[in-house]
């Protein structure tokens, strides 16, 4: 079978996504695609795409966990279905964090970046290529072991050069700093987190089906604000910050959640941290930088 004969079967009738996974199995761009119409396909070539589109069309499957990649922020992830696919919202976690960065001027350097559920790690990742040589340590980490395989596969395929000590802890939030698995080195540190934080009213009444039924529930929802694991760590800094001699000033966190949770936080927290709301998205979420008083 040609490619172009594929192309107007009448019972693939999604073109984009038809298109879209022969690029992907021949490797090519959408442009040079048209130019390769004549193109006779491998038998397994054929099958695959359309075992792909079958999953797209008739099993709701997500185009990221097909292609197994997700681009973010210019790079392109490994993903699987034990991971949350990364949204672009998101993205806006590392514009805040590189402002930031930027904004120490030569302060910023030794940091320590602390990833809390990192799941396919995308954050540290992309923090890293936007900021070299700020990063002296890094540490991952995640509460299901599915998650930190993924993180390590991504971190294999796509650092070259290693810029940091990393290392990939499962972890209950902060617990690895108070169980003596780490003591925190010297120096700056600065928190990402997009924990879950969609409470579970809200999920179960907006969002879509294909969400529901194919990206793990346990990497969205938390408690009946959402905010459950947010406060948690929150505590866990606090008992840091007093309990551990850290100074106040030396760790920063930048956190994502939905523009009306950081007015729960700040009426439960006001009096400890610093909340401000640095990126928007859409109105409904926002990146939060925090800090201590
Ligand atoms: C919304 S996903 C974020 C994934 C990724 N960091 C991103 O921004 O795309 C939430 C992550 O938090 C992790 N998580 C949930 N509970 C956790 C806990 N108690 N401690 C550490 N990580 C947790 C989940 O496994 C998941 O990877």
């Amino acid at each position: 079978m040609k490619v172009w004969e594929i192309m107007w079967r009448g019972d693939l009738s999604d073109k984009f996504v038809l298109q879209k996974f022969l690029c992907a199995f021949l490797g090519c761009s959408r442009e040079s695609l048209w130019t390769q119409m004549d193109k006779e396909l491998p038998e397994e070539t054929i099958q695959k795409i359309l075992t792909a589109y079958k999953s797209y069309v008739d099993e709701q499957k997500p185009l990221e966990y097909i292609m197994e990649h997700v681009e973010f922020f210019g790079t392109k992830f490994y993903v699987n279905s034990s991971t949350l696919i990364p949204r672009p919202e998101t993205e806006y976690m590392i514009t805040a964090v590189t402002e930031y960065i930027r904004e120490q001027g030569d302060q910023a350097s030794n940091n320590l970046l602390l990833d809390i559920g990192t799941w396919c790690w995308v954050l540290w990742i992309s923090v890293l290529l936007q900021n070299p040589g700020v990063f002296s340590d890094a540490i991952f980490t995640d509460h299901f072991q599915d998650a930190l395989e993924v993180a390590q596969k991504n971190y294999h395929n796509l650092v070259k050069k290693e810029d940091a000590e990393v290392l990939f802890l499962r972890s209950d939030l902060l617990t690895f700093l108070f169980d003596g698995t780490y003591n925190l080195p010297q120096g700056n540190i600065i928190l990402v987190a997009n924990l879950p934080y969609i409470p579970e009213k809200t999920f179960d009444e907006n969002v879509s089906d294909n969400v529901k039924k194919w990206e793990p529930r346990a990497a969205f929802i938390w408690g009946e604000d959402g905010l459950d694991y947010y406060k948690k760590m929150l505590d866990q800094v606090l008992n840091l910050i007093w309990g551990y001699n850290i100074h106040a000033d030396s760790f920063i966190m930048f956190l994502e959640m939905m523009t009306r949770q950081i007015d729960i936080l700040r009426r439960l927290y006001g009096v400890h941290f610093l909340f401000e709301e640095v990126k928007t998205f859409h109105f409904n979420i926002i990146i939060v930088k925090c800090c201590a008083r």
